[in-house]
């Protein structure tokens, strides 16, 4: 294994990701973690990522020269590159120059082995205001920038390596194949790491977490659940029971397809329930956003124990209690609910931060550590066809958080009609996996003046929201053609009365989120 050592942050997932990716296994481990515990595992190569702090400043986690004592190849990025820096002896002081974003890297030492074979002049994803001025002994540096005297170093003897920039994001040109070069020169690792090594890996600790104890998964359309009930079902078999909600929050024909096409691949025990009534009343007065998170939130979970005490009941003789509550929470939706350490809370997905507080299941989340297009994959591994697992994805809160204002049924089933349009022309121009989902968001407290058929209309506007993402971190809106664009507007306007107005977000991510709520 390959332990990623987490100073915070965002990084670490992604760094651990990237590893995945190089078909080389990874663990992220805490940075407060004892070097010998570190050992303990026999770690084949050691990265240590980047973090919030500078080493200067107040409460930096510390980093003793041990840990470049243990033999183990390591690689310092950004924040784990300036504490390798200042614990083996070198500089690292304040330039005038922070450089934050896209920049341009000179690499110095063509025979360097991180850089092999790659351009010297290269675009790099910068995030520092610290440089390391001069590189500790034994180190010869290999790369610089205008910002950072040293911008990366390496003890080939010592099997020690260092980058100031980020490779684990897709804006440094050629991140990966450093990161590659670091793993499989560097370390001597092998790509043996697979997509059924994952499944395997996952279907073994769940079957352990579980035991012989009984589970229910809540499913809510989306890819995650329907992969993470997937995965469980596989580890457990009967003992696990899908409960499918049906809150009235859903999209045009989702609850049809959720019978039809999950139960009759994966074989799971699966359970309707119609929750319409509660779920509205439930919502009723309500316009604020985290609000209506953590409403829908509390709600699942009161429907998930209601529906925990009928499977109880329905099995008869010694029915066991249910312990444990499956759920298809993605690393994305931890990092965003503030989830990750000194992370900042976005919105609180209902499944993480929209959790009440007496909540009586252990969760169960093989995907945790996952990004969607991982998810994905692990989905195609397990059979799901590919109609499911490259759905648009969905959130739990459903078209509530769509609705910018009071969520009502007449509002829903407004709401329902347009979505129902623009998926269906989306589709049939062929832009469902270039687009990665096209949120349709009822402005339901604005209204503007029109025409239509001589006569004067005061209707509503809709925002189209198509976006394109690699994994919903961050996103660019979509260039959808303008022909499409026109054919949705059309219909929209014409086949929903309470629609008079289509507009089209412009707006990345960041700034902007996905969704509007
Ligand atoms: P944002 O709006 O944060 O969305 O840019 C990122 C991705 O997450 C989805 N999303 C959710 N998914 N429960 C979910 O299961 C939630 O509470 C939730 N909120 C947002 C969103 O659709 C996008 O794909």
């Amino acid at each position: 294994t390959v332990l990623v050592v987490d100073f915070g942050a965002q990084y670490a997932q992604l760094i651990a990701r990237r590893v995945r990716e190089a078909h080389v296994h990874s663990e992220i481990v805490p940075s407060t973690m004892p070097v010998e515990e570190m050992l303990a595992k026999k770690p084949k190569a050691i990265i240590l990522s980047g973090g919030p702090s500078s080493v200067y400043a107040e409460g930096a986690p510390n980093v003793g020269a041990e840990l470049f004592e243990t033999g183990v190849p390591t690689f310092g990025i950004c924040y784990g590159f300036q504490a390798m820096t200042r614990a083996l002896g070198g500089t690292v002081d304040r330039t005038d120059l922070s450089e934050f974003g896209r920049t341009e890297l000179n690499v110095v030492a063509e025979d360097s082995m991180l850089f092999a074979g790659l351009p010297t002049e290269q675009l790099v994803w910068m995030s520092h205001g610290d440089s390391v001025i001069e590189a500790p002994k034994g180190f010869r540096a290999v790369a610089t920038t205008t910002g950072a005297p040293v911008a990366a170093f390496e003890d080939t003897d010592r099997r020690l390596f260092g980058v100031q920039f980020h490779p684990e994001v897709l804006h440094s040109e050629h991140g990966q194949e450093v990161l590659r070069r670091f793993l499989y020169e560097g370390a001597g690792c092998r790509p043996t790491w697979t997509m059924v090594n994952i499944v395997d890996e996952q279907v073994g600790r769940v079957r352990e977490q579980i035991g012989d104890k009984r589970a229910i998964c809540g499913l809510s359309g989306g890819v995650d659940s329907a992969v993470a009930g997937a995965l469980v079902q596989r580890a457990v078999g009967d003992q696990l029971t899908c409960v499918f909600v049906d809150h009235g929050l859903l999209r045009k024909g989702e609850a049809e397809q959720v019978e039809k096409d999950f139960v009759a691949i994966t074989g799971a025990k699966l359970k309707v329930v119609d929750a319409e009534e509660r779920f509205l009343t439930a919502l009723s007065g309500v316009t604020d956003p985290e609000e209506k998170r953590k409403i829908i939130g509390r709600e699942f979970i009161r429907v998930f124990e209601q529906a925990a005490r009928e499977v109880v009941a329905e099995s008869g003789e010694n029915g066991s209690e249910v312990e444990f509550l499956v759920q298809g929470t993605l690393y994305p939706d931890v990092v965003e609910s503030g989830g990750g350490t000194g992370t900042a809370n976005i919105k609180s997905h209902h499944n993480v931060g929209g959790l009440p507080d007496d909540l009586r299941f252990t969760l169960v989340e093989p995907l945790r550590e996952l990004f969607k297009d991982e998810v994905r994959k692990v989905g195609e591994e397990l059979g799901l066809p590919p109609e499911m697992v490259w759905r648009q994805p969905f959130p739990g809160p459903g078209l509530g958080i769509r609705i910018i204002g009071e969520v009502t049924r007449e509002r829903l089933d407004v709401l329902r009609e347009a979505d129902a349009i623009a998926r269906e022309e989306l589709s049939r121009a062929g832009l469902d996996r270039e687009i990665w989902q096209c949120p349709v968001v009822l402005l339901a407290d604005v209204r503007s003046v029109g025409v239509q058929g001589d006569g004067r209309t005061y209707g509503h506007p809709v925002v189209l929201r198509p976006v394109s993402s690699e994994d919903a971190m961050t996103a660019d809106w979509s260039r959808v053609p303008y022909d499409v664009l026109a054919k949705i507007s059309n219909r929209i306007t014409n086949e929903v009365r309470e629609i008079n107005r289509v507009t089209l977000d412009v707006t990345s991510k960041p700034p902007g989120t996905i969704e509007w709520e």
